[in-house]
């Protein structure tokens, strides 16, 4: 299979990693970009090809079997379109690869949706944690306790860390929100996974209520505040976005009756070495837990050595330290399930079929985030199955990504 790629940033770097534990691909396309020099010496030297840069999404898509989608989240329907024209003017791909988030609202996802449709291509939408290892080694582990016991009834999951790396992610109307636009995502879709009982579709519980809190905890305030106006750019004092945000989504189980609970925490502001990616989960008798910063590596910098060292991000994705005692893991592409992913995605669309998580699937996880913003700035908690709140939903455009977060944004304790 030939990929190319729309985008050549942090995560193509990342992609273009895991394929090296990927058969029968090969990266042969990407879009010129300040950074796609970089890219294309990077996939070089990790083995999984050598690809051309052009000047033209038209060129990539002639030029490759499948679009990878891994541009930032405001440029996603005009690549969508200009893929689709090229496909209506004659190329031939078998499908398309798209980053979280599929859209920043329920207009922008369904409009991907309808335009992959009309261009008969296949989609995967990417939402690595649901095929972490580890979360797939725990649930066969599980499995016979899930059988004899019943499903889960609880389950918890986390993403966090300090804060992104490039500016746009900073900007909510760029980005589309805070860390729950960029982060809410995975943990809503990990935490429905590992709630769904073995064997049964991804949409197989039904979503009853979201109940959400956004909040500006730290980059609001002095000197974060002014920290980030110089590093990036973006005033949170005037266009901020949420910092942390949680929350609580209700399924029902359309068999048993059953209610049962995700419990959602995302944070730009975690102060610990790097990324923490963190679920746990419990039914009758029976439980689980993940933590992505617990590793059998690790190395300790001492001051002496440290002084030598810039911000390096080596033993850690978004590593926040250079010194003391640090996790290392030494394979990160495979340890957050982008290894597994990609190779869904190959071998499903070999097969002429969606991957494992399509477009659809990731417009309900939009539904889901929408509701969730919807629900921190009323306040009170959505109830899903009021026909009403889709209506509501399919038009919402969060007041934070409008650029309008002061009016709902709870703050930190400072002003
Ligand atoms: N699954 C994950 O864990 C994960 C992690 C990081 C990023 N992502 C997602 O991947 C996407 C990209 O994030 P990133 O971290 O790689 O960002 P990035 O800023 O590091 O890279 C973005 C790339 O897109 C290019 N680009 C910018 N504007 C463009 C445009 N208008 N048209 C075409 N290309 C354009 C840039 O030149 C760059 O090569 C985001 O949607 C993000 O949500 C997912």
């Amino acid at each position: 299979m030939r990929l190319g790629f729309i985008g050549a940033g942090f995560i193509s770097t990342f992609h273009a990693t895991a394929l090296t534990m990927v058969r029968n691909v090969e990266v042969t396309a990407v879009l010129r970009r300040s950074r796609s020099p970089q890219f294309v010496e990077h996939c070089s030297s990790v083995g999984v090809g050598t690809p051309r840069e052009y000047d033209s999404i038209a060129e990539v898509v002639r030029n490759c079997d499948v679009v990878a989608i891994y541009n930032p989240n405001f440029s996603r329907i005009e690549t969508m379109k200009e893929i689709v024209a090229a496909v209506e003017a004659g190329a031939t791909i078998t499908g398309v690869v798209i980053e979280k988030p599929l859209g920043r609202t329920m207009k922008e996802a369904r409009t991907l949706v309808d335009l992959a449709k009309r261009a008969n291509l296949k989609t995967a939408y990417f939402e690595n944690q649901i095929f972490m290892k580890a979360i797939a080694a725990q649930r066969d582990q599980l499995k016979p306790s899930i059988d004899a016991m019943g499903p889960p009834s609880l389950v918890r999951s986390a993403e966090e860390h300090g804060g992104p790396h490039a500016n746009w992610f900073w900007d909510p109307v760029q980005l589309g929100g805070g860390v729950l636009m960029d982060m809410g995502c995975h943990s809503i879709a990990v935490g429905q996974h590992l709630l769904t009982p073995p064997g049964k579709p991804l949409s197989f519980l039904e979503p009853v209520a979201v109940s959400c809190d956004t909040s500006l905890l730290k980059w609001g305030e002095s000197p974060w505040r002014e920290q980030l106006l110089k590093e990036r750019g973006i005033d949170y004092g005037k266009t901020p976005a949420e910092d942390f945000a949680t929350g609580i989504i209700t399924y029902r189980n359309p068999e048993t009756g059953a209610i049962v609970k995700s419990q959602f925490t995302d944070s730009w502001m975690f102060e610990k070495q790097g990324l923490r990616l963190m679920m746990d989960g419990m039914g009758p008798g029976y439980a689980f837990e993940v933590n992505t910063l617990r590793s059998p590596t690790e190395i300790f910098i001492g001051d002496a050595a440290a002084e030598s060292l810039a911000d390096a991000e080596l033993a850690l994705e978004k590593s926040t330290a250079t010194r003391g005692l640090l996790p290392v893991q030494a394979n990160e592409a495979d340890l957050y399930g982008y290894v597994d992913e990609n190779r869904d995605m190959v071998e499903r669309f070999s097969r002429g079929e969606d991957a494992m998580l399509n477009w659809e699937y990731g417009l309900e996880i939009t539904r889901l985030l929408m509701a969730a913003y919807y629900s921190g700035e009323q306040g009170k908690v959505i109830d899903l199955t009021d026909p009403q709140i889709d209506e509501v939903l399919e038009n919402y455009v969060p007041a934070i990504q409008k650029g309008e977060g002061n009016s709902v944004l709870k703050r930190g304790a400072k002003k």
